[in-house]
């Protein structure tokens, strides 16, 4: 933490959201390896630079015995990363139950779990008692490393319980809770059973954040008709205390795309991928396996395209990069089902002995055939059915420098909001209108295609993660000495 050089002290910031920034793999009783962790919350962190900051947070394993607790700690600090321990039990009922199977969809306007309604209903209380035990087992941690004027920085629907225990030990600790997926409607939010106690631990924050405006009005909506809150313009007033709620839009590292294409590595991978799909407009997705990312969806509207447009058929490929994720519950494990037979059906009806119309690959890229692989896309489809924001469509952008290609985005991703002008927008669940997209992306020409891109570069590279970090912080700073000052009045 200390600059012995006599350089300025940085700002200490403890950042603290369920997944650490690399999960670890065990290799032997006290030997651990650590992988980069996937998702738009740990690549948008991993663009935050220029703070003293810690990370607390979760390492993806159980690691039930001592020995390799404490070899797994040492490895972590190395990365200034500090583990929580959660064992096989609350990761069943906190992480896979209340976060995966309740509170990610409901914020994702997918509702609450549909099939046999009275277990969920039963199982809904001790998922919720998890919640709250895992939330204070973070808690216990950010308390132990956390010294007068750090920031304590809480992400995500994970830790919504966080704000309220961290204010438990000490009132005075700057907290501040940022969401990484929508807010949904107050009234999609009320149909929660554990709703009001949810919104009022978060309200213990100082400053709550979200990706766009709508999220942060949903949420005062939410604060006043089941709260029966005042939300002023600046946030909600609970007793004469203020919690402020803002938007502070995300963004990437976009420098270290435009970077990477320089690379030999990536050029060589450039080369290979433009010899192996010459002669073939590349479409692209790339996404977590998540029922939200509206994958059936997408490979429905390409489906639909080829039946309609049989001069394209041995002219375009469809890339679906489509990384496993929460593979333990069960609406994740038969979504990939669905992928498969989707996919095997229209490569059956549009294949040949050479070729088929779509490469659907269940993994991850590393970042170097990552950035290939945007590089030489023509079309890029992200149709999420909801999305916080979607990062995926910004490093799109950054790595179009040389092609110019089209963004087709859906309407409800948060990125929507910042893209929208040059992306053409869509309603995912409309396959006609996603397949009438891609036939308006074929044929845009070379100049619309050309003003497209510039919009959207210029805002991905002056919207960046550092920025975004920096202005969340110092909004907190300057809300904490505002309450200072309104209560020394
Ligand atoms: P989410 O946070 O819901 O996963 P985002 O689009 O915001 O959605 O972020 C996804 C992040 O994960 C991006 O940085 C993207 O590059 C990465 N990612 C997603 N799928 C893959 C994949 N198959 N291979 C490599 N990286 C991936
Ligand atoms: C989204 C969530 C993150 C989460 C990520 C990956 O981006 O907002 O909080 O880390 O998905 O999901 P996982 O469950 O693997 O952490």
């Amino acid at each position: 933490w200390e600059r012995p050089d006599g350089r300025p002290v940085r700002q200490r910031l403890l950042v603290v959201a369920n997944r650490l920034p690399v999960s670890a793999v065990r290799r032997g009783e006290d030997s651990w390896s650590l992988e980069i962790s996937g998702g738009g919350l740990v690549t948008a962190l991993l663009g935050v630079k220029e703070f003293e900051a810690r990370w607390i947070g979760w390492a993806g394993v159980n690691v039930p015995d001592e020995v390799g607790q404490r070899a797994l700690t040492r490895a972590l600090a190395e990365k200034r990363c500090i583990p929580v321990f959660l064992d096989e039990e609350i990761v069943h009922q906190y992480y896979n139950g209340y976060c995966n199977n309740i509170l990610w969809p409901l914020f994702h306007y997918l509702g609450l779990p549909q099939e046999d309604r009275l277990a969920t209903t039963r199982s809904f209380q001790s998922q919720f008692t998890a919640y709250k035990k895992a939330n204070q087992m973070f808690a216990d941690v950010v308390n132990k490393y956390y010294e007068e004027g750090d920031v304590v920085w809480c992400h995500d629907y994970h830790l919504m319980f966080l704000p309220k225990c961290l204010k438990e030990y000490n009132s005075k600790m700057k907290v501040g809770w940022f969401l990484h997926t929508p807010f949904p409607s107050s009234e999609i939010h009320r149909t929660l059973p554990s709703r009001s106690e949810l919104l009022r631990a978060v309200l213990a924050a100082d400053l709550v954040g979200f990706h766009t405006y709508d999220y942060a009005r949903h949420f005062v909506s939410a604060c006043t008709r089941i709260l029966g809150l005042e939300g002023t313009p600046e946030g909600v007033e609970d007793q004469g205390r203020l919690t402020r709620v803002a938007a502070f839009p995300i963004g990437i590292d976009s420098e270290r795309f435009i970077r990477a294409l320089e690379l030999p590595q990536v050029q060589e991978h450039i080369k290979e991928l433009k010899e192996r799909f010459a002669g073939r407009k590349v479409m692209l997705g790339v996404d977590r396996l998540d029922m939200i990312k509206g994958i059936p969806q997408k490979i429905l509207a390409f489906e639909k395209f080829l039946e309609e447009n049989s001069y394209w058929r041995d002219k375009v490929v469809l890339l679906q990069i489509a990384v496993p994720t929460r593979t333990d519950v069960p609406e994740y494990q038969k979504l990939t089902s669905q992928v498969h037979e989707i996919v095997g059906r229209i490569n059956g009806r549009f294949g040949s002995l050479t070729a088929v119309p779509i490469h659907h690959l269940d993994r991850s890229l590393d970042f170097h055939a990552l950035c290939a692989l945007y590089a030489v896309t023509d079309i890029a489809l992200v149709t999420s059915l909801r999305d916080g924001m979607n990062l995926v469509s910004y490093e799109f952008v950054a790595c179009q420098d040389s092609k110019k290609g089209v963004l087709i985005l859906s309407e409800f991703a948060g990125a929507a909001q910042s893209l929208g002008a040059g992306a053409i927008l869509v309603n995912p669940w409309n396959i006609t209108e996603v397949a009438a997209a891609i036939d308006q992306a074929l044929n845009m020409p070379a100049e619309e295609r050309e003003k497209r891109h510039w919009h959207n570069f210029e805002h991905v590279t002056t919207h960046t993660a550092q920025q975004w970090a920096e202005f969340f912080v110092s909004e907190l700073n300057d809300t904490v000495i505002e309450a200072q000052q309104r209560i020394r009045k």
